[in-house]
This record gives structure tokens, sequence and C-alpha cells, in this order.
């Protein structure tokens, strides 16, 4: 059985971005035969940039809510919280840490590019890669899908992971990264990459009239209603194009092509198949933010289950250590 893992930030609620880029992608990797998936919401990570309480519980359930209304199947994989695990992350962390060359932290791309942009540059941030570690390690995970920019934290954690083995005894399984380079960049309402921090994203779970309204701001050129239109340029038409069926796509491009048909038009057309695309996601989706004690429910569950492997592989470190 090889173990897939991955861990999401408490950092908002998903965008149709995340859904077609990372969630719908980690879901089909979890459906394949003799995997079991592990995916945990990071919200000790985010305690980096998150400061607000109820944000980041927010934040948390939101995130829940949308990998479960996209069909993440939650009985026969792990769903968790990462901070109701906290004993067992930070105590392998705190292992770890000892372990970590101070240079390889303090290289680290993520960490020279956050500092630049944050004005809160804490501790947390500059150890962030050794419990991300942690939390791949502790589950003795073989796969760990992530997006581009993580891949040296995967790295980070192999040499990690490799030198507690060659240093204490052969525990962890050392993990790779699962990058998907074919993976789409959709894009914003503004032809930027789409992007919660840029708040230029289409959220697919608002009802009908609030998702109308960020589908209108879709920003277009100035052609008249008579002109034909650019498909290799226009934003509504690009968004289109990764939601809709390839019969749908040729069927707008030859209405641009031909002229008489405005950018309202196309909005309409878009709004239509994002509304049918996620109609049952999107129901799901507000019956579990309506009913949080399900959702706490699910996770915990998850987290009772996850707590067991957790306490395996501690049991081994402890007594690897000298501790137990
Ligand atoms: P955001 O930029 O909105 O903060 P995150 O950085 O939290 O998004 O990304 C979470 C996951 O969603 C990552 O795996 C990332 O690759 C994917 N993702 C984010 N935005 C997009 C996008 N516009 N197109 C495709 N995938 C995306
Ligand atoms: N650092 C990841 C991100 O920002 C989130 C994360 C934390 C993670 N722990 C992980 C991803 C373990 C994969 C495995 O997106």
């Amino acid at each position: 059985m090889q173990r897939v893992l991955t861990g999401i930030q408490a950092s908002g609620k998903p965008h149709l971005g995340n859904l077609l880029g990372a969630i719908e992608p980690a879901i089909q990797l979890s459906k394949v035969p003799n995997r079991e998936s592990f995916l945990f919401i990071a919200d000790l990570h985010s305690l980096t940039t998150i400061k607000n309480p109820a944000i980041m519980q927010d934040n948390t359930y939101s995130v829940a809510a949308a990998w479960l209304a996209s069909g993440f199947d939650y009985k026969q994989n792990f769903i968790y919280r990462q901070s109701r695990l906290a004993g067992f992350h930070t105590e392998l962390m705190w292992y770890l840490n000892c372990l970590t060359p101070f240079p390889m932290l303090a290289n680290a791309t993520s960490f020279k590019d956050k500092s630049e942009n944050l004005s809160d540059v804490n501790a947390g941030l500059f150890t962030y890669p050794v419990l991300q570690a942690a939390d791949i390690l502790l589950y003795q995970s073989h796969l760990i899908p992530v997006g581009k920019d993580q891949s040296q934290h995967i790295e980070m954690t192999r040499d990690i992971g490799n030198k507690f083995n060659n240093t204490f005894e052969d525990i962890f399984v050392l993990p790779e990264a699962v990058i998907n380079p074919d993976v789409m960049t959709i894009p914003g309402i503004d032809g930027r990459k789409m992007s919660k921090s840029l708040n230029n994203y289409i959220d697919v779970f608002l009802n009908e009239k609030a998702l109308m309204k960020q589908i209108k701001g879709i920003v277009s050129d100035s052609k008249t209603l008579e002109e034909p239109k650019d498909v290799e340029t226009d934003i509504t038409f690009k968004i289109f194009s990764v939601v809709a069926s390839n019969e749908e796509v040729s069927d707008l491009k030859q209405k641009y092509e031909a002229g008489n048909f405005g950018y309202g038009h196309a909005k309409k057309a878009l709004f239509d198949v994002i509304w049918t695309r996620f109609e049952k996601q999107r129901i799901l989706y507000n019956d579990y933010m309506n009913d949080l004690p399900e959702l706490d429910k699910i996770l915990k569950e998850g987290e009772t289950r996850a707590f067991l492997i957790a306490e395996q592989t501690i049991q081994k470190v402890r007594i690897a250590l000298g501790y137990a």
C-alpha cells in the first residue's frame, strides 16, 4: 500500500484555480488502487501568517468542506487538522530541528521570498520546512502531490529523513514529490494567475447573483457588439475553455469569430457552464458549511485514525533516540 500525503494551508476559501489545479487532480490520484491518501489542513503552518482565530477556524472549515464536496472519500482515506495532532507533529519537528543544518533553512527559496515580502518575519517562517518534514515522515508517506514551489521542501524532507535514518535507525520512508507539469494555470478575472492574494478569483460556491457579479467583473477589451472577438486574448474565453466541454468551446469560438456576439453573452455562457458544472459541489459545500458539527465529526474521525499511525512512528523514534 502506497501512502499519498498532502497538506493544504488554511489560507481561505478554495477558488476555481485551486479546484482545477490542485483539488480535483489530487482526488483522482487518491482513487488509484492500492493507495491511501492523507489530506490534512496545515493550520499550524498557517499560524506563520494568520493571527486571527475566527479567520483560522473559518478557513479550516472552508478547505475541508471544499475537499469533501469535491469527492474526497474520507472513509477510505484520512482527512484531519494538523493542530489536533500538534503533539506528535511538533515533537517530531524538534527532533528533526536538531538534525537540520542551519544553512539549509537559511538558503531555502520560500523563506527568502517570504522574508522579502512579509512584514512579520517570525521564527515559524524560518523553521517551516522542518515542520513540513515532520508532517510527511510521521505518516511514512511515499508520494507527495504538490505545486512546483514546494519541490525544495520535499528535497529537504528527504535530506532530513535520510540524516535521521543514518544517524539513528532506518525508520523513515523517504518521500517523492509528485509534480504534474501539465496542470494548467487558470487565469483570474484580470488575466493574471487566479489567486486569493490577487483578489482576482472566481468562487464557484457562491450563490447565483454573487457568482454572476464576479463573472461580470472579468476584464475585456472595448470591441463593439458587431466586431469579431479574439479568442487568443479574451479572458472570458480562456476561463470558458478550461471549464466547458470541447463542443461548447468550439461553439463559443465560432460565435466570437462571427461577430454580433458581445462579451455580455460570453459571460452569461461562462456563468451557465460554471453554475452547472459545480452544482453538486456547491450544494454539498454549503451543506457542510451549514452543518459544522457534521464537518467536525468527519475531521475528528480522521484525527482518531491518523493518531494511531503517528503514535506508532513516534514510539519507534523515541526508542531510537534513547527516550523510551
Ligand atoms: P492561492 O494563490 O490562491 O493562494 P495557493 O497558493 O494556496 O493558492 O495554492 C493551493 C494549490 O492550488 C496549489 O497546489 C496551487 O498550485 C493550486 N493553484 C492555485 N492557483 C492556481 C491557478 N490559478 N491555477 C492552477 N492551480 C492553482
Ligand atoms: N507548505 C505547503 C504549502 O504551502 C503546505 C504543507 C504543509 C504541505 N505540510 C505539508 C504540503 C506536507 C505537502 C506535505 O502549500
